[in-house]
């Protein structure tokens, strides 16, 4: 057996030597003949098992010059044909075919502005913590001191679950602020971004799911000045250093004193106002855009949550990204964030932050 073996090899030998190649496709029948599995030397290969065992060795000596052979036959081949490739003006690879583009995602613009507003917060000395989406009704309603017939509870406004009326899809990131101040000791100054969920008809104004940014900061002597100083910085920050703020008295069953919080609009800018785009169909004229509400933290929360509202005072904040975003960007539907249209999606990037 390993006579004929060594015989077939020499003859693959000659042939190797004696194929010469003009052009890629002949290339490429070369390679199916001597290289490629199902080549003359693969079949070679094949013949290991009708050897007899004390001669295998000597198999593996002759098989393995051939395949060796095979493969410097090939590459010398290759080289032929690069060179004379100039020459003939063919190519093996047609570089004039388009490339496929490697298209990169961008970073969705209500992503960009979460990051800034943490970015903002965090030089203030604010961590950043999440809460679940699915949340009970203490975290969500009864420890933030809803009264239990508070209409915010209906079903106009929450999604229940069916099965078990304790538990909902949270309304707000309020609900993160319980669960720091149960699980930390003060001080506390935290962040809650997330997204929240109201059982609203889907318009250019409103949606079933949105986002929005908590903010907590629990201390001895905290003082609505200190709300208002560091809300002051963070617009400034974001929007602008002429930027005003104004708080107008409002109510939240987890705040007392509680506001809402406006921010200017620039209406008397001659350029025409920045966040309305020159509209004014934002501020309605007024020059005020509305982004958030705030207030100090009322002391049945704080004992709710754990902490002597005796020794802590502390104020809290909350604020909508799509809305942020929507004044940033001047972006005019809402619903445009959630659609997945990489044309919209394309347009935003940090820099205009
Ligand atoms: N949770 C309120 C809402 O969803 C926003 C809010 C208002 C949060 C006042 C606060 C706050 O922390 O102090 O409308």
């Amino acid at each position: 057996m390993i006579e004929v073996v060594k015989r077939q090899a020499e003859a693959i030998k000659i042939d190797l030597q004696q194929f010469a190649v003009e052009n890629a496709e002949q290339l490429e029948a070369f390679r199916m003949r001597f290289i490629s599995k199902k080549s003359v030397v693969g079949e070679l290969f094949g013949l290991m098992k009708d050897v007899a065992p004390e001669s295998r060795k000597e198999f593996g000596m002759i098989v393995n010059e051939v395949k060796q052979a095979a493969d410097n036959r090939f590459k010398e081949l290759i080289e032929q044909l690069e060179n004379t490739k100039g020459q003939t003006g063919e190519m093996l690879i047609d570089l004039t075919l388009p490339p496929v583009p490697n298209e990169l995602g961008t970073i969705h613009p209500l992503s960009l502005v979460r990051n800034r507003i943490i970015e903002i917060f965090e030089r203030m000395g604010f961590n950043v913590s999440e809460g679940p989406e699915i949340e009970d009704d203490w975290h969500n309603f009864t420890a933030l001191n809803f009264p239990e017939n508070h209409p915010a509870r209906e079903m106009q406004d929450t999604f229940f679950i069916e099965k078990n009326p304790d538990i909902a899809l949270r309304t707000h990131t309020s609900s993160v602020q319980v669960r720091v101040m149960e699980n930390e000791k003060p001080p506390i100054r935290t962040l809650s971004p997330g997204r929240v969920y109201r059982n609203e008809a889907i318009s250019a104004r409103a949606h079933c799911f949105f986002h929005q940014v908590e903010g907590l900061y629990i201390d001895e002597n905290v003082s609505f000045a200190d709300l208002k100083q560091t809300l002051y910085h963070f617009a400034k920050e974001l929007f602008g250093p002429e930027t005003k703020v104004r708080f107008r008295p409002s109510f939240f069953p987890f705040t007392e004193p509680s506001a809402e919080m406006d921010i200017s609009c620039d209406i008397d800018n001659p350029k025409g106002c920045q966040l309305c785009g020159g509209s004014k169909n934002i501020c309605k004229g007024t020059g005020w855009v509305e982004i958030g509400g705030a207030g100090m933290v009322d002391p049945n929360v704080l004992e709710n949550s754990g902490i002597d509202s005796e020794k802590y005072t502390g104020f809290a904040f909350g604020m909508g990204i799509e809305r942020i975003t929507m004044l940033k960007f001047q972006i005019r539907d809402l619903r445009l964030f959630s659609e997945n249209d990489v044309r919209f999606l394309r347009q935003f990037t940090s820099a205009n932050l």
